[in-house]
């Protein structure tokens, strides 16, 4: 009976042991790095609102359609990893969800650095997207021009800026007294302050360059926040503790630094979402005329 009782022991922890094993070498186990590789396709979320970061090339359809600088680098990082790229679009506010609960590995969405994400995620080295965010600004409408000058004017007025954003971080530290307006999507937002809406919406300066580019009706208001240095250049946001994948991320970055693409890239962005704009307006005269 002893006997019995010792083989069933015995087997018990055979048993154990394989089933830890089993669990072992379960995908979720896996780092993210490994996982990319393994499935070669890298998944990286992003929010298509934010010329000339990411936009929507609107003559292209499916994985093509995603345009912008952003995109050049996510496909410059997935040839370094030797795999395929495969662009999730989401809100912006959806793609810090999608990397903190792993369900993406990284989103390159023209992050600045704050604090706060620096705390919950694993953050990249520095990516220089030429002067789209070193000014952070206020659209509002040509018509107000006189009426919004200085920060004073925008009391108890309506502000926009985007959920999650650096640009909603700014505005409730440096326009205490306006009333922070959330929106989803930047190109709402846009239409929020035409429809009058809004009194104004919070930008990076080049993303206002290329709205006020295709909207002719709105304009930068000639009061701007104050940036500190940390925000003027973006980073990528990736899973916290997948720091293998931070590693590959940050060696890709500084491959790119090195062959001087940052510039080339966003120069090339610029040109694409004013051309796309260009095309808009077309679309647009033409209706008009007919
Ligand atoms: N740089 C700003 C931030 O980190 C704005 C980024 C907005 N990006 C976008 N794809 N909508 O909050």
């Amino acid at each position: 009976m002893k006997k019995m009782k010792k083989l069933v022991c015995m087997l018990l922890a055979v048993l154990t042991v394989f089933a830890l094993c089993a669990c072992g070498s379960s995908s979720s186990d896996k780092s993210a790095l490994q996982e990319i590789k393994d499935s070669g396709v890298l998944t990286v979320a992003l929010s298509p609102d934010f010329s000339p970061m990411e936009f929507v090339d609107s003559s292209k359809s499916g994985q093509e359609q995603y345009v912008g600088f952003d995109v050049m680098l996510a496909q410059f990082i997935a040839d370094e990893l030797g795999v395929k790229l495969e662009i999730q679009a989401m809100s912006f506010d959806a793609c810090q969800t999608a990397v903190s609960t792993a369900s993406v590995p990284m989103s390159i969405s023209g992050f600045s650095w704050t604090e706060e994400r620096a705390e919950n995620f694993e953050l990249s080295d520095y990516y220089y997207a030429g002067e789209n965010e070193t000014e952070q600004v206020l659209l509002i409408r040509k018509d107000d021009a006189d009426k919004y000058k200085s920060a004073e004017d925008f009391d108890g007025v309506d502000v926009g800026a985007q959920n999650a954003s650096l640009q909603m971080m700014m505005v409730t530290e440096q326009l205490p007294n306006a009333k922070p307006y959330t929106i989803g999507d930047i190109g709402v937002g846009v239409l929020e302050l035409q429809s009058g809406n809004i009194e104004a919406l919070a930008v990076a300066a080049g993303n206002a360059e290329m709205i006020v580019d295709s909207n002719p009706d709105l304009m930068v208001c000639e009061w701007e926040f104050d940036v500190k240095t940390e925000y003027e250049a973006n980073v990528v946001l990736i899973t916290k503790g997948e720091t293998e994948l931070l590693e590959a991320v940050n060696a890709a970055l500084q491959k790119a630094y090195d062959a001087g693409y940052y510039g080339e890239w966003y120069e090339e962005a610029v040109e694409l979402a004013k051309s796309e704009t260009a095309m808009d307006l077309t679309i647009e005269d033409d209706a008009s005329n007919g």
